[in-house]
């Protein structure tokens, strides 16, 4: 389906006007660059057993619960690309049109894009932790082919470094949430579909605070019929592109081949 150009422009009006837009991203946003979602059309939680990230579990599971975290998020994330979605925030980022992205995903993909006020709610797969000693390390540092890894200071056994069921959300992340609630007028929701708290709270929050919501989604989600202003109904890769061209038209293919030449510096 395509999104008429008339919806487009008024979403791009509001976000070029915006004093401060906070992006709200999930799952949904790295769809195009190759990764599964949670939940949904190919979803990962109807392949594997949530359970098996559930903190508990991998503590008295450790091998078996690494051995399908490697399947889930290490076998596949690492070869995955930033799409036009995390590249055009990234642009709107360089372009001073957006203030920070709060995302629920732990795939590196809007560092990869170029995006810097970037705020993990879920953590970084790409980091590795210690829960012995707590020193961390970039996974392609460690091999993954005996689970579980193990920290080579102490022995201990190494999680990675994303926030697992059952777990605090690191406070830097959720104060950066909870500000944006506070100072954005635009809060633009990508690619989620609301299920989790708390991270599905900020939308609402924002929203009670006087912000305008767009959303991108090909389905709806628990945003669209009670809060969201402007729903665009499409892929994040496709719609941001389209939205791209409206607010920055000239440049984004040169910023579009900048950005790949920096992901070719940077070896992705
Ligand atoms: N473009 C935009 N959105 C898409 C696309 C696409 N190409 N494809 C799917 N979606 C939407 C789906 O319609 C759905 O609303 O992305 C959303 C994916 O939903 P989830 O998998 O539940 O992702 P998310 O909301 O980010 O999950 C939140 O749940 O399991 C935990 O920690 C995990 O961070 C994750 C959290």
């Amino acid at each position: 389906m395509s999104i008429d150009q008339k919806t487009l422009i008024n979403a791009a009006n509001i976000l070029r006007s915006s004093r401060f837009t906070t992006a709200h991203t999930g799952a949904g946003i790295s769809v195009e660059s190759g990764i599964p979602p949670f939940r949904g059309e190919g979803g990962l939680w109807d392949r594997y057993d949530s359970r098996l990230l559930e903190i508990d579990y991998f503590m008295e599971n450790p091998a078996k619960s690494w051995k399908t975290i490697k399947e889930i998020f290490y076998d596949h994330f690492g070869k995955a690309k930033p799409n036009p979605a995390h590249l055009v925030l990234a642009e709107m980022e360089r372009k001073g049109m957006l203030g920070r992205i709060i995302t629920q995903n732990i795939d590196n993909l809007h560092q990869k894009a170029g995006s810097h006020n970037v705020f993990e709610f879920h953590g970084n797969s790409q980091r590795l932790i210690c829960l012995h000693c707590g020193k961390t390390y970039d996974v392609d540092e460690i091999s993954l082919d005996h689970l579980p890894p193990k920290c080579s200071h102490c022995g201990g056994l190494l999680k990675p470094d994303f926030v697992f069921f059952g777990e605090q959300i690191p406070s830097e992340p959720l104060n950066a949430a909870y500000e944006a609630t506070k100072i954005s007028d635009v809060i633009l929701i990508i690619g989620t579909t609301g299920e989790v708290m708390p991270a599905n709270q900020i939308p609402f929050l924002a929203k009670n605070n006087g912000a305008q919501i767009i959303e991108i989604n090909p389905k709806e989600s628990h945003f669209t019929n009670t809060i969201t202003d402007i729903y665009l109904e499409g892929k994040a890769g496709e719609t941001m592109e389209q939205l791209g061209k409206i607010l920055f038209p000239a440049s984004l293919d040169n910023d579009h081949d900048s950005v790949n030449q920096n992901l070719k510096i940077h070896g992705q």
